[in-house]
């Protein structure tokens, strides 16, 4: 389908803040607020501008939607030839290796897709392991056959424990199977760094993407990250990098009135320091039910930090909660309403559905029922949406809503980017680096140590004393 300018204007995606502002909840945001933080939004902005593209600040990312033509093309050819060899594509990666492709593939393919008859789908069957729970992979292989599965080992550092082992399992099974690795294995990742690289080498070259510098994990998916992956589901991902630079473009004023995501951060950053440590994003589609597993790693991993870009300590960062509407009006919805004035509530709603679903008239004598018959599904979730944000407001809770006006790959692309410019703003806000995740580096190393990695004999020591104190065990 041709983008026209019509078309990009028809699927812009549009944040209502309206219950965020003291004008409809008592404890809102006021404009006078809004203001005072114009200045700190404004120099945010410069930040993220000035730093465009820079690969030593981890802010490659940016150029993604620009500098891919010669990729895209690659990448296009090699999900053809995946497409017609392969029954199954598996992605081995965890964290910014993974969440990204389960976030597309989940938006953009049948919720039931590994179902379907193979003349139904675009492409092979699709899995994402982005755990090592032993019973999984086990159970994993019983349903693939390893000789007709391609497997897209994505890992930046190509030392991840989790992608790792998981490696080491498909390459004996398809050594003892007779495959040649080459032949079923595609690698993603850093492109000198890195353990993939030197197990390519010793294998004559496996076909690899590369994970540009300046791109961490978690601001991966429009890299080769996301883009194989999906480009094999026969997802468009041209129509996602142009929502993406749509976004950006959108993005490109300092205007709080103007700019999507730069308005998100403002009032988050304005929540954060009013107490609210819990953003709830809550999707009313099952398509985005794993882009708040995507934003929960992007906004936790990046804001969760302790010490400013100058060294003063802070422990900055908000909790990211999952939530899928109207699936959990039916669970967490009473908490929000009623508990503790600490969340912001992300709504995602969609105007209009793939499917509408008509519900069919009947039960004519019971009007408890009966008054569903004649509407469509469409109509019922989008006004539980509605009356879910209005009752939320009511009780005085910040709530606001991003209208997708449909789940297309070209809006996947602008929520994308919506998201990954909200964080570095808001990261810019705090003063701190958005872009490593030290937390998450500890936790790694200790496994190593753990697991008799070489070099970890004093981390294998401090763990060893760390042992659990029988007086505390009950
Ligand atoms: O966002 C991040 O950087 C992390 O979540 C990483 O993506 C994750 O730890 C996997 O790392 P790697 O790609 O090096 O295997």
């Amino acid at each position: 389908m041709k983008l026209t300018d019509e078309l990009r204007k028809a699927w812009r995606v549009r944040v209502d803040y309206t219950n965020m502002t003291d004008k409809y909840i008592a404890k809102g945001i006021s404009q006078k607020t809004l203001d005072a933080h114009k200045k700190l939004a404004k120099s945010a902005h410069a930040f993220v501008a000035e730093n465009r593209g820079k690969d030593e600040l981890f802010m490659g990312w940016t150029e993604l939607p620009y500098n891919q033509d010669a990729i895209v093309a690659d990448i296009l050819a090699t999900a053809k030839l995946v497409r017609r060899k392969f029954e199954n594509f598996v992605v081995l990666g965890i964290g910014g290796s993974a969440l990204g492709p389960i976030m597309a593939f989940n938006a953009l393919c049948h919720l039931h897709y590994n179902d379907l008859p193979k003349s139904k789908r675009k492409g092979p069957k699709f899995f994402v392991e982005d755990n090592v729970d032993p019973v999984r992979m086990k159970e994993l292989l019983d349903v693939i056959d390893i000789k007709k599965t391609c497997f897209n080992v994505i890992s930046k550092s190509g030392a991840t424990s989790e992608t790792m082992a998981q490696y080491l399992i498909i390459a004996d099974l398809l050594k003892k199977a007779g495959v040649s690795i080459r032949e079923n294995v595609i690698f993603t990742t850093d492109a000198k760094k890195g353990n993939l690289v030197k197990i390519s080498k010793s294998l004559g070259g496996v076909k690899s993407y590369i994970l540009p510098d300046g791109v961490g994990g978690r601001f991966s998916e429009l890299s080769p990250v996301g883009l194989l992956p999906a480009a094999v589901l026969g997802i468009d991902i041209k129509a996602m990098l142009k929502g993406a630079a749509y976004m950006d473009k959108l993005c490109k004023t300092a205007d709080l009135k103007k700019n999507p995501a730069l308005l998100c951060a403002t009032l988050q950053y304005i929540s954060m320091n009013d107490g609210k440590n819990i953003g709830v994003m809550m999707p009313y589609s099952d398509n985005l039910k794993f882009l708040s597993d995507w934003y929960a790693q992007l906004w936790a991993e990046s804001l969760g930090k302790n010490e400013t870009l100058d060294g003063k300590p802070c422990n900055v960062g908000q909790t990211p909660v999952k939530a899928l509407g109207v699936t959990d009006q039916h669970s967490q919805v009473q908490l929000y309403t009623e508990g503790p004035y600490d969340k912001v509530i992300t709504f995602l709603a969609v105007d209009s559905y793939r499917e509408k679903t008509p519900i069919p008239h009947g039960c004519a004598d019971i009007p408890d029922v009966s008054f569903l018959g004649g509407h469509t599904m469409e109509e019922l979730i989008r006004a539980e949406n509605k009356a879910t944000a209005h009752a939320l407001t009511m009780a005085g809770r910040l709530n606001y809503t991003i209208h997708v006006p449909e789940v297309n790959a070209f809006t996947l692309g602008e929520l994308l980017f919506l998201f990954e410019l909200q964080t570095a703003y808001a990261g810019a806000m705090f003063n701190i680096n958005t872009f490593n995740q030290p937390g998450v580096e500890a936790g790694k190393k200790a496994t190593f140590a753990l697991l008799g990695k070489p070099g970890y004999a004093d981390q294998k020591a401090e763990l060893d004393a760390a042992a659990p104190d029988e007086n505390y065990i009950v």
